[in-house]
């Protein structure tokens, strides 16, 4: 698929997504959102690519949200498909079986900040900001802010952002535990791809188990989540990665994982 509004790029075993819509300040709408899918499932098919950036061109943005000029006439059954399909699309890249980092500079707002929270970790630059801005448009976030939001930050703060549309900054934002790390904005790509090479080395197979452990643990009583944990360790043992890094261990020297 060719893309008008994102650009793809794998170096080093890590693939860039770029949102590349800065006159809009990159606004997901449609076109994108076919093409963010269109990536992601690239990123999970490539077995060369072991970690994902996802970050947005232009100086001012990371993503500003959800179009609103192609939002603003929708009935409320168009409204839910677009939703559906921004919802499919996150959720995607949340269980993409390989890191990903969201690398914001500037704006991420509404939609922007949905997408920064389904990235496993956010690395923010120093003028990044971060709000849900909905509520000034006369709607709740649509792309999983509600949900997210709060898991992440917890409900009183995720609250007082979802209810007052504020937007705030990338210092706050590293204080509740939105974003993991905030960097002097020209470093931010540096940074980011320095530390998704080190996840990129990572064992795979573990990695793919962490994540899944994370994401459907959540929700489940501690027993059965302690029981799914349990069981991702265990699968573990059948890899080649388990059996060199202990064995590296015991050696006392540097493993080297194969990814398997
Ligand atoms: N949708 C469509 N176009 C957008 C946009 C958006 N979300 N955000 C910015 N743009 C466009 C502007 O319309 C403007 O276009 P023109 O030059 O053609 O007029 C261009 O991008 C530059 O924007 P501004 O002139 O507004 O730039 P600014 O520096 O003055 O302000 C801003 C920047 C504070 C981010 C402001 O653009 C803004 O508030 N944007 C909207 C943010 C927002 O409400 N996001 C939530 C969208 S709803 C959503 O995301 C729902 C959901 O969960 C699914």
């Amino acid at each position: 698929m060719a893309y008008n509004n994102i650009i793809f790029e794998v170096e080093d075993s890590v693939a860039t997504i770029m949102f590349n819509r800065p006159k809009a300040l990159n606004a997901m709408n449609s076109e994108t959102m076919g093409e963010f899918m269109d990536a992601i499932k690239r990123c999970g098919d490539d077995d060369g690519i072991k970690a994902v950036i996802v970050t947005g061109g232009g100086e001012k943005a990371f993503v500003a949200g959800a179009d609103i000029a192609e939002m603003q006439d929708l009935e409320p059954s168009e409204a839910l498909k677009f939703m559906e399909r921004g919802h499919e699309t996150y959720r995607a890249l949340e269980l993409l079986p390989k890191p990903s980092i969201a690398a914001v500079r500037g704006f991420a707002l509404g939609g922007g900040t949905e997408i920064a929270m389904s990235c496993d970790i956010r690395f923010a630059a120093d003028n990044a900001r971060f709000g849900q801005p909905e509520i000034l448009l006369g709607l709740t976030p649509g792309w999983g802010g509600t949900q997210r939001l709060p898991r992440l930050i917890g409900i009183g703060r995720a609250l007082e952002l979802l209810m007052s549309g504020g937007q705030i900054d990338a210092q706050r934002a590293y204080e509740i535990g939105l974003v993991n790390k905030v960097v002097p904005a020209d470093q931010l790509m540096d940074e980011t791809k320095k530390f998704a090479k080190k996840l990129a080395g990572m064992p795979a197979f573990a990695i793919k188990m962490i994540k899944h452990a994370v994401n459907f643990g959540q929700e489940l009583p501690l027993d059965h989540a302690n029981r799914l944990e349990m069981e991702c360790c265990a699968q573990c043992f059948s890899t080649h990665d388990q059996k060199e890094g202990m064995k590296a261990f015991l050696e006392k020297r540097k493993a080297n994982f194969i990814g398997r």
